[in-house]
């Protein structure tokens, strides 16, 4: 299983910022991470790569970092340009942020308004705060205090990297937790940081953290990514007759909604064994070919199973019943707009489904899917593996437009799915068709 790519972004960027070296094993070696990794080399730091999955970044710490010479190209990288631009805030130099066709119609301006708050001004930027944005971080950084308008772990770990060198308490509320990888990060690398529970039913966070930290280097161990763990945890439930065991899945509470959501739908899944490493729960799991039921996830689950909603939807189109996914808006700002995209991808292969407002209801076929679909994965690496997934198993052969962006987040999916037994083949596109 490929390492967190969340963390592994994180890993980047806490080398960068920590005085001294910091040794990385299990990194996700995907295109999205090799961004990062060289931003924080534009930015001073010493990147390097020792072997596979290990890596070695000496760093110049908070406050020392360098003008970037060229623009930063994070390609498809959403969390890569938002967790950096964050960082940039917080420091004088200006830098231009750019990426691929994906990235340059995602929204900014979530980052950039607080960000503004601290002090980064925005020299330039394309219309409605979209990349390539060119930004001027902040002379004498301001500590804030930030309510997030929405659950997104982006924005408020933006935030925090940009108050990093404010001097005084910042305070991030967020109405729903959201993945916790920066704060445990910066509590490892000795930053002084308070996480409370927030709001009625305690469901928010609220984070207060000390500026001006000196980050000590310390040793990173990325897990595997639950996020693509979903993905074989899914075939192995839809294919007959499947029995495997993932081995080393990160189970932070804040990442594993699916997991829960597959269960209430009859899942077999079993934790063989479990530990922490990296300050992090994981466990090997056996998954075996399970008769899914619907059910209603609901919203306040979203943050938890954000990226994990397109391959739900596969395990939904096999289950028995009607499941309902509810508030999806946040899925019209990934990389492609992934309601549009999963509702498409569903049409194609002939599974009934309805978006009701930010709600998606998909009909499950009792274990049977049609396919004979081709499904537009728009530049969206989940869209394309959750399609070729829903293609294992159904009666006509499912086909996506371009695999290339697996590579940003699951380097190796092919191969490990075909060792599994999944039969990929490459069709030749006219392209004029
Ligand atoms: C991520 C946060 C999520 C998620 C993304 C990774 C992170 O985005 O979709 O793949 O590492 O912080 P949002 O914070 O925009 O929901």
């Amino acid at each position: 299983m490929p390492g967190d790519k969340s963390i592994s972004h994180r890993a980047m960027i806490f080398g960068l910022l920590s005085v001294g070296e910091t040794r990385v094993t299990g990194l996700l070696e995907g295109e999205d991470v090799l961004r990062s990794a060289d931003a924080a080399r534009a930015l001073g730091a010493r990147v390097e790569r020792l072997g596979e999955g290990h890596w070695r970044i000496q760093g110049v710490g908070v406050g020392s970092l360098m003008q970037p010479k060229e623009t930063l190209d994070f390609g498809n990288a959403g969390t890569g340009s938002r967790l950096m631009m964050g960082v940039i805030a917080g420091h004088a130099i200006t830098a231009r942020i750019d990426g691929d066709a994906s990235l340059r119609k995602r929204p900014m301006q979530r980052i950039l308004d607080p960000l503004k708050l601290i002090g980064m001004q925005v020299v330039d930027e394309a219309e409605g705060g979209r990349c390539p944005i060119t930004i001027k971080g902040a002379e004498t950084a301001l500590p804030i205090h930030y309510e997030t308008p929405v659950a997104s772990a982006q924005v408020k770990s933006a935030v925090l990297l940009g108050a990093l060198n404010a001097a005084g308490k910042t305070t991030v509320i967020e109405p729903e937790a959201t993945r916790d990888h920066t704060e445990k990060l910066l509590a490892y690398f000795g930053a002084e940081i308070l996480v409370e529970p927030y709001g009625l039913n305690g469901t928010g966070r609220k984070i207060t953290l000390t500026g001006q930290p000196e980050l000590k280097p310390k040793p990173i161990f990325v897990p595997a990514d639950p996020s693509s763990a979903a993905f074989p945890l899914v075939a192995a439930l839809i294919v007959p007759g499947s029995d495997i065991l993932l081995k080393g899945v990160m189970m932070n509470p804040l990442r594993i909604g699916v997991i829960t959501t597959l269960l209430e739908m009859g899942a077999s899944i079993s934790i063989v064994s479990s530990s922490v490493e990296g300050g992090e729960d994981v466990a090997d799991l056996r998954v075996r070919a399970s008769h899914l039921r619907g059910v209603d996830v609901p919203a306040h689950r979203a943050p938890s199973m954000i990226d994990e909603y397109p391959i739900l939807a596969v395990a939904a189109a096999y289950a028995s019943g009607t499941t309902r996914m509810n508030g999806l808006h946040e899925l019209r700002v990934k990389e492609c707009d992934r309601l549009a995209a999963v509702a498409a991808g569903l049409h194609a292969n002939h599974v009934r489904h309805e978006i009701m407002g930010d709600d998606l209801l998909v009909y499950g076929g009792c274990g049977t899917v049609e396919g004979g679909g081709l499904v537009e994965t728009h530049m969206d690496h989940r869209i394309a593996m959750s399609f070729l997934i829903m293609g294992l198993s159904s009666q006509k052969q499912v086909c996506v437009d371009d695999t290339s962006f697996i590579a940003t987040s699951f380097p190796g999916f092919m191969e490990n799915m075909s060792r599994l037994g999944a039969d990929f083949n490459a069709i030749e596109t006219d392209q004029t068709a």
